[in-house]
């Protein structure tokens, strides 16, 4: 996998991240789905490479006016990501966004006749929220299975406030890497506008939403950055898993270690922790 290379500079940068969430157990057969939206760097070093573009337009299930022309590298419905690297141009695709955000145009890949994921309503749902929240700064946007998170919505009550505190109490960097918390969307059929509704409220607010009793949904900057808050967040849901599992926790990292940290890390976080001001606000009354 190190040393894979293909001539689209954004493939060769996404499969095989791909094919390292399978290794790490986050994608079993077709589940999760990964899409960048590219930079412009990115656009003209596919333009380069295609030869043929496919002519029809598809209709979006859900208009994005304001991703209107942007290019989308994405997994198609029903392909595995163990296969991201053996076969790339049918796991993966580009389509352009089209007709003033109504449809969207193939550009490369989904070999043998695939399409984007069925998940794509929300992912370029996420795009258009996060796009604006971080003023273009997060790209890239992967849904993946990991277990350790998906059992916390079996233990744990669905509440935004409590999770992300529970997670940011077990292990420091929790904070410093996502102060935005982790926003609770509830169990909802999977693949339908209803999911990308809800879950368009939470990234209002959030870069990570939790799909109740089913994954993570989380945008990004690059592909390693996006792997890397996932690694975090289910690292430090393991922890927190077993500490349930022991009977609870004796002791936890304190409110106070958690300002601490905030404070001490102003210049490299993404935002303020509002779920910890509410907190504290509450432990002063
Ligand atoms: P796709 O194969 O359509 O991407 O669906 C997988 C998935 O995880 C749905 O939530
Ligand atoms: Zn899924």
């Amino acid at each position: 996998m190190i040393g894979f290379k293909h001539p689209l500079k954004c493939v060769e940068s996404l499969a095989p991240i791909t094919r390292l969430c399978w290794e790490m157990g986050w994608n079993e057969i077709n589940g999760g789905n990964i899409s960048w939206r590219l930079s412009n760097e990115h656009i003209d070093n596919v333009l380069k490479q295609i030869v043929k573009i496919d002519e029809d337009f598809i209709k979006l299930s859900k208009p994005q006016p304001t991703l209107d022309g942007e290019y989308f590298l994405v997994t198609g419905s029903g392909k595995y990501f163990r296969h991201a690297i053996e076969k790339t141009d049918e796991v993966f695709g580009i389509v352009q966004i089209k007709d003033g955000g109504n449809s969207y145009q193939k550009i490369w890949g989904f070999k043998g006749g695939g399409k984007p994921t069925s998940e794509f309503a929300t992912h370029l749902t996420g795009h258009s929220i996060r796009k604006r929240q971080s003023k273009g700064r997060e790209e890239v946007i992967l849904h993946c299975h990991p277990p350790e998170f998906i059992i916390l919505s079996f233990l744990m009550p669905l509440d935004s406030s409590l999770l992300s505190l529970a997670l940011w109490k077990t292990m420091p960097e929790c904070i410093v890497f996502f102060p935005d918390g982790i926003r609770v969307v509830p169990p909802i059929l999977p693949g339908t506008n209803k999911i990308a509704d809800a879950s368009a409220i939470e990234l209002e607010k959030s870069r990570i939403i939790s799909w109740s009793h089913h994954g993570i949904f989380v945008s990004e900057e690059s592909p390693d950055a996006v792997f890397s808050l996932v690694e975090t967040i289910e690292k430090a849901s393991a922890m927190q898993r077993k500490i349930i599992a022991a009977g609870g926790a004796k002791q936890t990292i304190s409110l106070q270690l958690l300002r601490e940290l905030t404070d001490a890390t102003e210049n490299i976080r993404v935002c303020d922790p509002d779920i910890l001001i509410k907190e504290e606000k509450k432990s002063n009354l």
